[in-house]
């Protein structure tokens, strides 16, 4: 095992250059190498392989995941066309094996992964959709998974991951706990960590969303993505970028979740607040990690911020015209077209009327018992 204060010396060298270099740089090969030598420096100590995934990874990725992930519909609706001024593609992830996009990133890291490290399985700490991901994509390779959850964690998420197959092991609600919980692990059976999204695999695997809708749907002026940790935007950003140069890409987030935009708009990595965020999108809560502020610095044009009754209208909307069951974090995106953030961000408008615009619906795991529509105007009276 590497020793843990030469770790720690490498993460803070990678989250310093990270921090610092990875702003737009001027010039193509204008950035400082420091990123590579502190990267290097990690990965010989055991940290997850290169800063950020290129094109060439997420293409790779999703030869990788093509036999066993859905190459999910892209749905219009000319409703919500009329109501945003703009041509939208629906990439509907919420048909994704296990209901979300994020099937592909915990299906590209545990497929990528040599034969001996596979036997000894993989290893989490999300009670959310990556968990359950990941435990779908071990059994897919027949290779243990343990998913790390508070005991309070809701009934549903529990009974997703173990449905999957995975073992639960239980910590206690704090993110102290959780981290010293996985370290036993990872220590006692040499599992792969997976991260739900400072990893390149799993980045270069989120990013096959993106790369399946242009290929369906060329000559995008804009992609509207939503961001929790940043996986799903970074690696997006990055298939976006390599693939059709001219899209811009924005990602759009909770306001009480706003460190990204935060983060984007003071060029350096700003945290969430701690302890719980009122939001209903609850797979956006997470801060970005050094790994994914470089790739929205990068990729992105920005971040805009949505309001909670906005998600609630967006996700009713979707519901209602189009037939679609999506849950909060996948309406945050369309709530920041419906209020035109999204398409002034971009500058859409200077594209001419009617951009075209396409959407990742990120996930449809949505926990009815404690959705209360109370709060968002039906369709007709907004
Ligand atoms: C449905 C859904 N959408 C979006 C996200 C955000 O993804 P990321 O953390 O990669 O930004 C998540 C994360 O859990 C999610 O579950």
């Amino acid at each position: 095992m590497p020793d843990s204060r030469d770790l720690a010396a490498a993460e803070a060298a990678v989250r310093g250059a990270a921090e610092t270099a990875f702003r737009r740089p001027a010039e193509p090969g204008s950035e400082s190498s420091t990123p590579v030598l502190a990267l290097a420096a990690a990965e010989r100590l055991g940290a997850p392989p290169a800063l950020l995934p290129d094109l060439d990874d997420v293409r790779r990725a999703a030869e990788r995941i093509a036999p066993y992930a859905r190459r999910t519909p892209v749905l219009t609706s000319s409703t919500l066309d009329r109501l945003c001024g703009a041509r939208l593609f629906f990439k509907c992830e919420s048909f994704q094996k296990g209901g979300a996009f994020k099937f592909r990133g915990a299906a590209n890291t545990v497929l990528s992964l040599a034969a001996e490290a596979a036997a000894r399985g993989v290893v989490t700490h999300s009670s959310g959709n990556h968990g359950a991901a990941l435990a779908l994509a071990a059994a897919l390779r027949g290779v243990p998974a343990r998913v790390v959850m508070p005991r309070d964690a809701a009934r549903v998420k529990r009974a997703a991951v173990s449905g999957y197959g995975a073992e639960i092991v239980d910590c206690g609600p704090t993110a102290a706990s959780r981290a010293a919980v996985c370290a036993r692990l990872v220590e006692e059976t040499g599992a792969t960590l997976v991260h739900p999204y400072d990893d390149a695999r799993v980045i270069a695997g989120q990013g096959t969303a993106a790369l399946e809708l242009l290929a369906e749907v060329p000559a995008l002026d804009l992609v509207v993505v939503p961001v929790g940790g940043g996986g799903l935007a970074a690696g997006t950003g990055i298939a976006v970028a390599g693939v059709s140069p001219s899209t811009v890409v924005v990602g759009a987030e909770p306001a009480v979740a706003d460190d990204a935009a935060r983060s984007l708009a003071a060029g350096r990595l700003l945290a969430n607040p701690p302890g719980p965020l009122a939001t209903l999108a609850d797979g956006l809560r997470a801060s970005l990690a050094p790994r994914t502020f470089a790739a929205l610095s990068r990729h992105l044009e920005g971040v805009v911020t949505v309001s909670e009754a906005e998600i609630l209208g967006a996700l009713r909307l979707v519901w209602e015209r189009m037939k679609i069951v999506i849950e909060p974090s996948a309406a945050v995106p369309v709530a920041a077209l419906l209020s035109g953030a999204a398409q002034a961000t971009a500058a859409a408008g200077e594209r001419g009327p009617w951009p075209r615009v396409g959407v990742i619906l990120s996930g449809g795991n949505v926990d009815l018992d404690r959705l209360d529509w109370t709060a968002a105007a039906p369709a007709g009276e907004r």
